[in-house]
């Protein structure tokens, strides 16, 4: 039987946080097995807001390694970065040209962005979700693990791909595949350490809000020192207590306890006993994939290997793909 297939992708855009590995990268390396899997660096859409054209590159190893790092297995997955598959952006315009503007107009995530950038908002920001569409729509993916965050993206993408099918295609042809958004309850929504009703995120400007994959063990420390909490003694999972759900939550996930179980440890702590606990976690959880960080990136010309035969591998299908919906809207194949 052939396994479904799985996409994902993350932006090349400053460090890797723990909402991300927790929210997608873990989850990825967890169902990989079972899945055929194409997980893509996605640098286009890093380019989106402004950016810088000295870094992007590095960046774009950087997140390469990192899935390695990760735990990310080459005998189940494919890595390949979205730029070097050009089939990428020439779905995207197809896509742009049925997908109305208004469905895009109403992206939360777009307006967050657009209001923080006033006057330089871009044509491709506004566009991210139909870029991300297309990512997912050519590899006939049935499922997309994403942080909760990616939620409406994945319900646009499908609206796009259900259009495509009705005006192009028919019910026993249909051109594009319908994907799944995956999203597991565990670790779907980190949020901030400087307020926990805020989602933790790499474009805000404190670096105190976030602990980075690559952050060294007294930067942890330091970190997990100044988070926000609050003044209440005892250590309890209470929706009105967004602090320290979020620290319990993250203490459960990289101590591999449950909620009962962190629940009855944490009852009759007070912050001053449990953060060194949740520092040294947290230490203890991300160490290993630093040191094997480390490692691929001193193995020169190793990576550029992987995303060469990435490419190769993501290009085969993308191109069915896009020739099968080129075909459908009646270009001229010759
Ligand atoms: P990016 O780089 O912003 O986020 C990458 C992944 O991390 C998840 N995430 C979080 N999960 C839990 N808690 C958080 N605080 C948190 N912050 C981020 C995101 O949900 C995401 O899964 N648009 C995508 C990139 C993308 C993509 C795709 C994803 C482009 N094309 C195709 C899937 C399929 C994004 O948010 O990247």
């Amino acid at each position: 039987m052939t396994k479904k297939r799985v996409l994902s992708g993350v932006q090349p855009t400053g460090n890797l946080h723990i909402g991300n590995y927790l929210g997608a990268i873990r989850n990825w390396v967890d169902l990989q097995p079972n899945y055929d899997n194409f997980f893509c660096v996605v640098d286009l859409h890093a380019i989106t807001v402004p950016h810088n054209p000295s870094t992007l590159a590095q960046n774009t190893y950087t997140i390469a390694a990192l899935y390695l790092a990760c735990g990310i297995d080459l005998n189940h997955s494919t890595i390949f970065v979205q730029s070097h598959v050009g089939a990428h952006s020439e779905l995207t315009w197809l896509l742009n040209c049925v997908t109305p503007l208004n469905w895009l107009e109403r992206m939360i995530q777009f307006k967050e962005k657009a209001i923080k950038q006033g006057e330089n908002v871009s044509v491709g920001l506004l566009d991210y979700p139909v870029l991300m569409a297309s990512d997912i729509l050519l590899y006939d993916a049935d499922q997309v693990p994403v942080g909760e965050d990616q939620k409406q993206h994945l319900e646009l993408t499908r609206d796009i791909a259900i259009r495509v099918n009705d005006k192009f295609g028919s019910e026993e042809k249909p051109i594009l595949k319908v994907p799944e958004p995956l999203i597991r309850q565990e670790g779907a929504r980190i949020m901030s350490l400087a307020d926990g009703t805020k989602k933790m995120s790499k474009s805000d400007p404190s670096e105190l809000s976030r602990i980075n994959l690559l952050d060294t063990p007294d930067e942890i420390k330091k970190k997990i020192k100044k988070c926000k909490t609050d003044p209440i003694m005892g250590l309890t999972f209470t929706i009105d207590r967004p602090e320290c759900n979020n620290l319990l939550g993250l203490y459960g996930i990289f101590t591999g306890k449950s909620k009962e179980e962190v629940s009855a440890e944490c009852s009759d702590m007070g912050w001053g006993k449990f953060k060194p606990l949740l520092t040294d976690a947290t230490i203890e959880a991300l160490t290993p994939i630093q040191t094997k960080y480390k490692e691929i990136m001193a193995e020169k010309g190793y990576l550029d290997e992987v995303l060469k035969q990435g490419k190769d591998k993501a290009e085969s299908v993308a191109n069915a793909t896009l020739q099968r919906v080129k075909d459908a809207l009646g270009f001229l194949t010759i």
